[in-house]
């Protein structure tokens, strides 16, 4: 079977790698995506394993049409009734870059229309639409004139891992922050600290990385259960097998520290659901007051990025960032991500590696600084 994982933009080379190791076979890195192929084993792997895939599609019909006629009657040449029963929701997710149709939501709503009058006419009654939680989730590509029908194997987004209690505050996506984790190289082995955690996303991935904890362990719900195709059997085994293979005592050091008590509450409480709470130490407190808790490490934070603050203020911050990790971080590497590119200038620290993200809309920059004792000169020189 063919499939396409969506990812965030500059995570598609970390998520083909995952996937490989996942068992997936003909990997191919794409825009924001990864096509790749493999057995319902590996569909349900990826679904439960992959940290850096935002949802799993499977292309079940292909079709050109340049207008909105053309579109409802290829549509509704497809039997849907094989696909969706009368007792079922349903909902379509559309995306679109063409000339001939402007908006992703009309396209959609185009082919709902297709799908419902095509089963009414056969079964004499229709399917619900439900945009929350539908049984079958669709997804409808148009590209030109190209459109590509997929089924949503992951349905609810896969970065919903089910790790966050209710009122947090605009944290980082889970996707991005394990993404991240991967293009900084950080392995289990390496002592982590994020100077400013917030609800803690970098480290509870981080976490879930050292105890082997698949990202969706605390999913209840994925798209492929209302599938035809689906075999609860082995989807069951899979699930018993992944949790025997959780290590809920791995050997790491995680440490954070935020300013903001309700933050510091969240992920603490995130970490209690996850059973790690003992492995990752989070406090409430300033970042310049914190201080290394190992030798060398790895620090990994995304700071204000200052949107609302006076532009002297958060230059004063960032200066402050920088200083901090030169005074008291000597022989760490630290990984910072910011929207703010010319407050990062104020860190006064050269990177040593720049790497563009997208938080949501934003673009930013994630930066390595290498913090030597002394001069990088001096260090190189030794
Ligand atoms: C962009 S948010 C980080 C979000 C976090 N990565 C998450 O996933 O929830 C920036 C964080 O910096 C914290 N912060 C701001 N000033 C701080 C300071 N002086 N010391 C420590 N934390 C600070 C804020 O409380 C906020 O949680």
């Amino acid at each position: 079977m063919e499939f396409v994982a969506k990812t965030l933009f500059g995570l598609e080379e970390v998520l083909a790698q995952e996937l490989k190791d996942l068992g997936a076979q003909n990997v191919q890195p794409l825009k924001r995506a990864v096509s790749f192929e493999g057995d319902l084993k590996v569909m349900y792997t990826a679904n439960l394993y992959c940290r850096l895939a935002i949802k799993i599609l499977t292309p079940i019909y292909e079709f050109q049409a340049s207008d909105e006629r053309q579109l409802y009657d290829q549509v509704k040449a497809f039997d849907w009734t094989k696909w969706i029963a009368v007792d079922q929701t349903f909902a379509i997710d559309g995306t679109v870059n063409s000339d001939f149709f402007s908006h992703s939501k009309y396209v959609a709503l185009k082919m709902k229309d297709a799908v419902v009058d095509q089963i009414r006419d056969r079964k004499g009654r229709r399917p619900s639409v439900d945009t929350t939680h539908p049984d079958i989730m669709l997804n409808l590509r148009v590209f030109k004139d190209q459109c590509t029908v997929s089924f949503d194997t992951s349905g609810e987004l896969l970065n919903r891992r089910g790790y966050r209690g209710r009122g947090h505050l605009a944290p980082l996506n889970e996707v991005l922050a394990a993404g991240m984790l991967k293009l900084s190289g950080w392995t289990p082995e390496r002592p982590l600290h994020d100077l400013m955690c917030g609800t803690g996303t970098f480290l509870l991935e981080a976490a879930m990385m050292a105890a082997n904890m698949p990202a969706g362990v605390f999913r209840r719900k994925f798209g492929f259960v209302s599938w035809q195709h689906h075999d609860p059997v082995m989807w069951n085994d899979i699930r018993k097998q992944s949790s025997a293979s959780i290590n809920y005592d791995p050997k790491v050091n995680l440490y954070g520290g935020d300013k903001d008590n309700r933050s510091v509450n969240a992920a603490l409480a995130s970490a209690r659901l996850l059973r790690l709470e003992k492995k990752v130490k989070i406090e409430r407190k300033l970042f310049d007051q914190q201080e290394p808790q190992a030798f060398s490490g790895m620090i990994i934070s995304n700071p204000p990025y200052g949107e609302r603050m006076p532009k002297t203020d958060i230059e004063a911050f960032y200066s402050l960032v920088g200083d901090t990790l030169k005074k008291k971080f000597s022989g760490y590497e630290a990984w910072l991500i910011s929207s703010n590119v010319s407050a990062m200038k104020h860190i006064g620290l050269r990177p040593s590696r720049k790497i563009t993200l997208y938080n949501g809309a934003l673009e930013c920059k994630f930066q390595k600084y290498e913090l030597y004792s002394g001069t990088k000169k001096a260090r190189s020189a030794q």
